[in-house]
């Protein structure tokens, strides 16, 4: 999809569409945030097929899941699904973006959900919620801000995972002509 030429001799780092070759690591990458992190609030890593499933549920509901890759290393994905499955919600998306533990803080997720936005923009998508587990995921909060997201609010102590209450930090970005026009 696009690359990053690099002076250092270090590989590009390359931003594409998943394939199903991918899924073992991708699988890899989020059983390691269940299980270490507060991002998401499952507490089981879900299987291989459960991961395929979730793809396969984005792919056919017309969205990308994209990943970034350096090398032969697949650094991290996101993915946009509905926010909601109610027809009427059917412009606003909720963006997922999980990198790997050797990754994190390199920018990767940076160029990962500029691509997915603008990638939701061209499907005629209006708006994108970020649902971040955990007001302290500073890293998901700045990611999400330097994308243009702003905070919605903070729901306070839904979640219990690790002996603690967990917020959600809601924050959302307009696409194209946001609310300012009808949509196609
Ligand atoms: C959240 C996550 C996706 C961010 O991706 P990343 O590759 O680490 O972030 P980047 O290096 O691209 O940084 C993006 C911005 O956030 C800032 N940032 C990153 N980590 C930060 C931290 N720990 N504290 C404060 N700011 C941080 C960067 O400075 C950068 O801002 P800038 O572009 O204005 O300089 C990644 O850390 C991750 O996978 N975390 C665990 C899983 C998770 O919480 N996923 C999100 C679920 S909602």
């Amino acid at each position: 999809m696009n690359d990053t030429r690099s002076e250092s001799g270090v590989p590009p780092i390359t931003i594409r569409p998943s394939r199903d070759a991918d899924l073992p690591q991708i699988q890899a990458i989020y059983a390691h945030h269940v299980l270490h992190g507060t991002g998401t609030f499952e507490l089981e890593p879900p299987s291989l097929d459960e991961i395929t499933r979730r793809r396969a549920d984005v792919l056919g509901n017309g969205f990308s899941w994209l990943v970034a890759q350096r090398g032969e290393a697949l650094l991290g994905y996101a993915y946009a699904n509905l926010f909601r499955t109610r027809p009427a919600y059917r412009f606003t998306l909720e963006d997922s973006i999980y990198i790997a533990p050797e990754a994190v803080g390199q920018g990767v997720g940076r160029r990962l959900l500029e691509a997915l936005l603008a990638d939701c923009q061209a499907r005629g998508c209006r708006q994108v919620l970020a649902v971040i587990g955990d007001s302290g995921n500073q890293a998901s909060i700045a990611l999400h801000a330097a994308c243009g997201f702003e905070m919605n609010g903070v729901l306070r102590s839904v979640g219990w995972k690790f002996g603690r209450w967990l917020d959600v930090v809601m924050m959302q970005r307009a696409l194209g002509e946001g609310a300012d026009s009808s949509p196609a």
